[in-house]
């Protein structure tokens, strides 16, 4: 039987075989992993528009929060490229409001990988709390 760790990683690539990058040509596969017992993965999706763009993170996670999901343990994200590649700030700060503790695991084709927590990524993180929340 396959572990978690092993379950995600092939969705991030799963994922990432739907990358609509036809701009940045840097596809971008993200799975995530919810206390709830969801696993859900992501895609980079661009735009011609540029700004309308959206990060494989965000879309993982944002397809789980309208499936319920709220408390988000484990991040995996992979590119098919030598090195591993780190979640951008604006996806670090979505990864914050629902995954505080979360683990973070960056995979790529390469040996190299990139591991640690959100607060390692995001250090002196604005939150919910902040608000109250
Ligand atoms: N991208 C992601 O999807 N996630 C990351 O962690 C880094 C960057 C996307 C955004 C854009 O579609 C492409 O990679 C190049 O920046």
């Amino acid at each position: 039987m396959s572990s978690l760790h092993e379950r995600l990683v092939a969705c991030a690539k799963d994922a990432a075989a739907h990358a609509y990058c036809p701009y940045s040509h840097f596809p971008v596969g993200a799975a995530t992993y919810w206390a709830e017992g969801l696993l859900s993965g992501g895609c980079n999706v661009e735009n011609v528009a540029y700004g309308p763009s959206v990060c494989a993170e965000r879309n993982a996670i944002h397809h789980a929060v309208a499936k319920g999901m709220r408390v988000l343990t484990h991040v995996v994200v992979y590119t098919p490229t030598l090195e591993p590649t780190t979640p951008c700030g604006v996806c670090l700060q979505v990864i914050r409001e629902f995954g505080p503790q979360a683990e973070i695991v960056c995979v790529c084709d390469g040996p190299a990988e990139q591991r640690g927590v959100l607060s390692e990524f995001l250090p002196y993180s604005f939150g919910p709390e902040v608000l109250g929340r």
